[in-house]
């Protein structure tokens, strides 16, 4: 999908630009050719060398250099690439382009150029969190520039927080999106006022159901509510009011949330139906699809007379119900798709059938080790298309996701 395809990234002056070497490297892995800017201050943190050693080209640097001028304009330079990608872009680089500035080489560039530009932030989490940045974010937002992260974690100053730079292969993603014309990029953390879900209610199932044969036995399956349980967390901790419907786990309830606890699918339904109306539904549990038609209620005994069969019916399909309400159907309808094979296109049959407005597919094939595992690697299907996100913690997951549904539920409302 990258093969022929020309970025030209500009690398900013951060401690992240040592990513940047890599996610070289990925791009150019993947086919792409990769023509580098820098800023000044980058070339504290990687030189020159390196990039041009690992790009296989020149490095760009100065505005006013005449050799480059006479080889390559910098207007030209801007628009011979099929995208522009800034990593790390830093404060002072962001809010130089959300002014309009055009002081160096790379300021220069990501103004002159008509392609699209995708930034992936890294800055201190108080810089990023300022609310200068957060102006400049949201400017750069409606001016159409993409984002990808940043995420959170450990800064190379030693505080914790939302600032880190997505990993590379999170940017080649996102450039893979990008390229494929796609807007849908996750939107920055801080560049949401805190609780971008405050005011808003939200409705998660997660977990197995457990259907009963008789007083001891019962059907169930391998899913252990890791990721719906980080989705219902991470909802709270946007600031939603957040209901959390769980099948039998073994996972404790999270902080800052109601958990319903339930056993069956039937169960699960009457609870998601309770705990309407809701602006988002999403449905993650693992629901048996099929029930015991007559569950007994004496223990089933070896001695007696044995069921060689077991009959069952279907269960109520408790996503395609809360989805095809006609009176207060939640603003959006979140499903799952757990596939061994042909994953997209099951997703995406699943996404018209059950009539959602956006299912998260993933590959739960056993050596995936998804089920009952801590990471994920999944699929946003919707009807406009379908965007790929690189392996990451189910608690990651949760979050982006409910970024993206906070984003989504904004530009509806
Ligand atoms: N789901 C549900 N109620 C059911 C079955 C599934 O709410 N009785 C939801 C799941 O929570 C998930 C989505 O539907 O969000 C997909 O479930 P899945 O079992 O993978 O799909 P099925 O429709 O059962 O299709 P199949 O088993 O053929 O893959």
């Amino acid at each position: 999908m990258l093969a022929g395809k020309r970025i030209l990234l500009v690398i900013g002056g951060g401690i992240a630009a040592y990513k940047s070497l890599d996610l070289i490297r990925r791009l150019r892995e993947r086919g792409a050719s990769v023509r580098v800017a820098m800023t000044n201050a980058a070339k504290q943190f990687v030189t020159p060398l390196s990039v041009a050693s690992l790009s296989g080209d020149k490095v760009y640097d100065e505005l006013f250099s005449l050799t480059d001028e006479a080889e390559m304009g910098h207007i030209e330079l801007s628009r011979d690439a099929d995208l522009v990608v800034v990593a790390p872009a830093t404060a002072n680089l962001l809010a130089r382009m959300a002014q309009g500035l055009a002081d160096d080489l790379a300021s220069t560039l990501l103004l002159a150029t008509d392609k699209r530009t995708l930034v992936a932030p890294a800055m201190n989490l108080r810089m990023w969190l300022h609310p200068a940045t957060r102006r400049n974010v949201e400017q750069l937002q409606r001016d159409g520039i993409l984002f990808v992260g940043p995420s959170d974690g450990a800064m190379a100053c030693g505080e914790f927080g939302p600032g880190r730079m997505s990993e590379p292969l999170e940017i080649v993603a996102a450039v893979e999106t990008a390229l494929a014309g796609e807007t849908l990029l996750p939107l920055p953390k801080g560049a949401m006022t805190s609780g971008s879900l405050s005011g808003r209610r939200v409705i998660v199932t997660s977990g197995p159901t457990h259907e009963p044969i008789d007083p001891v036995r019962y059907i169930a399956n391998r899913s252990s509510g890791r990721q719906g349980h980080a989705i219902a967390a991470a909802a709270a901790e946007a600031g939603a009011d957040v209901v959390l419907i769980s099948g039998p786990v073994e996972i404790a309830d999270p902080k800052g949330l109601t958990t319903v606890h339930v056993e069956t699918a039937e169960q699960m339904l009457a609870a998601a139906e309770k705990a309407l109306p809701a602006d988002i539904f999403i449905a993650a549990a693992a629901v048996a699809d099929w029930r015991v038609a007559e569950a007994r209620s004496e223990k089933i005994k070896k001695s007696g007379p044995t069921p060689t069969v077991l009959s069952m019916i279907e269960n109520p399909d408790i996503l395609a119900t809360i989805s095809m309400r006609k009176a207060g159907r939640p603003g959006l309808v979140v499903g799952f798709a757990a596939e061994t094979e042909k994953v997209i296109g099951h997703a995406q049959e699943k996404l018209a059938r059950k009539g959602c407005d956006l299912i998260v597919a993933n590959d739960v094939s056993p050596e995936k080790g998804v089920m009952g595992g801590t990471s994920n690697t999944v699929h946003l299907v919707t009807p406009r298309g379908v965007e790929s996100w690189p392996e990451m913690s189910k608690s990651d997951v949760g979050r982006k996701l409910i970024e993206r549904l906070a984003t989504l539920l904004e530009r509806q409302s």
